[in-house]
Parts: structure tokens; sequence; C-alpha cells
């Protein structure tokens, strides 16, 4: 390795995993290297493991501390960017986390934060699936439902950074909602995360549906969506439910900036065209025809990598 080359790392901070890699000045991803996030240490046990994990992950790509230029972070929740302040975190239970300012502290490195899901789509429209379309939405379906919204090149973050928190679009009627990790009722996030369809499978087995998910000790998104696949009759129905809210949602966003692409990416979007077909016929069911015409829904290339790749990026391209 050029010894005087700079590197960039960049951190995909998820509910149950904290993934690093490190990046060189052309956003190429070299190496990667993660561990548990364990929520259940809070704020600041969370940020130690970052320091931790980043550090294992330079010594490992074998390069020196000195040649990282800077460090992106991805977090889910409400984010304060100018600042570097997390307001807000649903699913890690977090409220007022001055992140930038610990992981300086504690990294002795400049330090950029943006949202989870807007760094994962950033990612993907500077070398995935959004690569050369201007227009473009993200989801990411993972233990929440994160969005990343382009139009015309830029990220749409809007006036105080909610923009594109996509699993918050309140679209299940009243009748049918459920409890958000966010304090609202409805949201898209409560039937389409991997949370969301776990828990609606448990409700199934509770209520005594005849269902083999009732054999399966813990339940994962997993096992729904190859249940369903499998043909058992509750889970087609969750994952019905899932790709219904989340076609009714790519409708909404359809007249509101008109992307070209929804792309699609997270752990529950790892069920491939079975979702996807799905998503596909809800979304031209709800959609306008103007609004819909030529655009199409595609699986995320980066994979788990797009965050990473992006929250690297936030020193380089943003
Ligand atoms: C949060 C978003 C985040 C998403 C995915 C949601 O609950 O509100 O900020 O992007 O989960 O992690």
């Amino acid at each position: 390795m050029n010894t005087k080359q700079s590197f960039y790392i960049g951190i995909d901070l998820g509910g149950t995993t904290i993934k690093t890699g490190i990046c060189d000045g052309d956003g190429e991803l070299l190496a990667v290297y993660e561990g548990p996030t364990e929520a259940d240490k809070r704020a600041e046990g969370v940020l130690q493991n970052i320091e931790l994990y980043v550090r294992e992950l330079v010594s490992r790509a074998g390069c020196s501390w000195e040649q990282i230029a800077g460090v992106g972070a991805g977090i889910p929740g409400f984010l304060d960017f100018q600042q570097g302040l997390v307001k807000a975190s649903p699913n890690l239970g977090w409220r007022n986390v001055a992140v930038k300012e610990i992981l300086e502290a504690r990294l002795g490195k400049t330090v950029k934060i943006d949202n989870d899901a807007n760094a994962a789509a950033l990612g993907e429209v500077w070398g995935g699936a959004g690569a050369g379309i201007s227009n473009v939405v993200c989801y990411t379906l993972g233990t929440g439902v994160g969005g990343g919204i382009i139009v015309k090149n830029s990220l749409c973050q809007g006036f105080n950074g909610m923009g594109g928190e996509i699993g918050h679009l309140n679209v299940v009627p009243d009748s049918e909602a459920i409890a958000c990790g966010c304090g609202k009722k409805g949201c898209l996030e409560t039937v389409a995360s991997a949370t969301g369809i776990i828990y609606m499978a448990k409700e199934a087995v509770i209520r005594g549906e005849q269902t083999s998910l009732a054999a399966i000790r813990e339940i994962t998104a997993k096992d729904v969506l190859d249940e369903a696949k499998a043909g058992d009759p509750a889970a087609v129905q969750i994952v019905d439910r899932a790709a219904k809210y989340l076609g009714k949602s790519m409708a909404l966003l359809s007249v509101v900036t008109n992307p070209q692409r929804f792309v699609v990416g997270g752990g529950v979007a790892k069920a491939g065209s079975y979702l996807l077909d799905q998503i596909d016929r809800y979304f031209r069911e709800y959609a306008l025809e103007n609004a819909r015409e030529n655009v199409d829904i595609v699986p995320a290339v980066l994979g788990n990598n797009a965050g990473v790749v992006g929250a690297a990026g936030l020193h380089l391209f943003g």
C-alpha cells in the first residue's frame, strides 16, 4: 500500500451490526470490518464499539492512522447534520447524542454524519443501481425502513433533515395501524421493516392461525419470506401487506418528486424478485399512469456495502 495515499472511513450504524469500511480517494471500497452494535450499551457503549471497529479495520487494512483523511457515519434517525447531532433515533432509543463531537474526540479525525439511508442512497447513486440516474428514491428495508431521495442529482434533506424519512410515511389506515417506534402509528416501517414483519408473524401465531411460522422458535423476517415463498397463507398475507404499503408509498412519492427509479436494498430486500414483483404490482395499481411510465423498481446492487461507501463518500463527493 502506498504510504502517502489518503483513505476515508465509512461507518454504517445498524440496530444489530456496525459495519465499517475503508475507501480510497475514488470511493473504491478496499476493506470492511464489522461487529455487533450492542445497542443495549446505550450511545456511549455503541460509540466506543465504533472506535474499536474502526481502529481494527485500519490495522487490518495495513495503512497507518495518519493516512485516514476523514470519517463518515450513516446513523439511523433524525439528525442535525450541521451540528453532527442525533436528535432522535427510534430504533436505537437515542435522544440528543452529539455523535460528531464524541467520535472526533475518540478518533482525532474530522467526522461527518448523515442519515444511514441517505448514505446508502448516495452509495447507490455514486456506484450502484442509481448510477447515471438523476431522480432516484432509495429504500432500505432493515430494522427500520429508511429512504434517500435524490432530485436532480442532489440529496433532499429538507429544511431540518427530515427529508427522505420514508419509513414514517403514514400509509397504513387507522383501522389496521400498528404503533411505531417514533411514537406515531400507521408508519410504513411498521409493516415493511424486518421488525414489523416479525411482529406481524408473531401476532399471527398468537391469534392461533394455521401457519408453519408457529413451529419456529425465534422468527426472523427471512423465515417469513421463505415461508411465504413456500405458500404458507399467513406468511403470504404478511408479505402482501408489506408489498402493498411499499407500493403505495412509491405511488405517493411518484407525484412528489417523480423519480425515474426506485432502488430497494436492506436485509428484507434479499427476498429478491419475489418481493419486488409484488411491490411493482401495487405501485402500478396505485400510481398515476404519467407518474409511473418508464419508472422501474430495482434491487440495490451494493447490498450491505452501500452505507459504508456512501458514508466514506461524505468527505469525497458530499
Ligand atoms: C429511521 C430512519 C432510518 C431508518 C433505517 C427509521 O426508523 O427513522 O432515520 O434511516 O429507520 O435505519
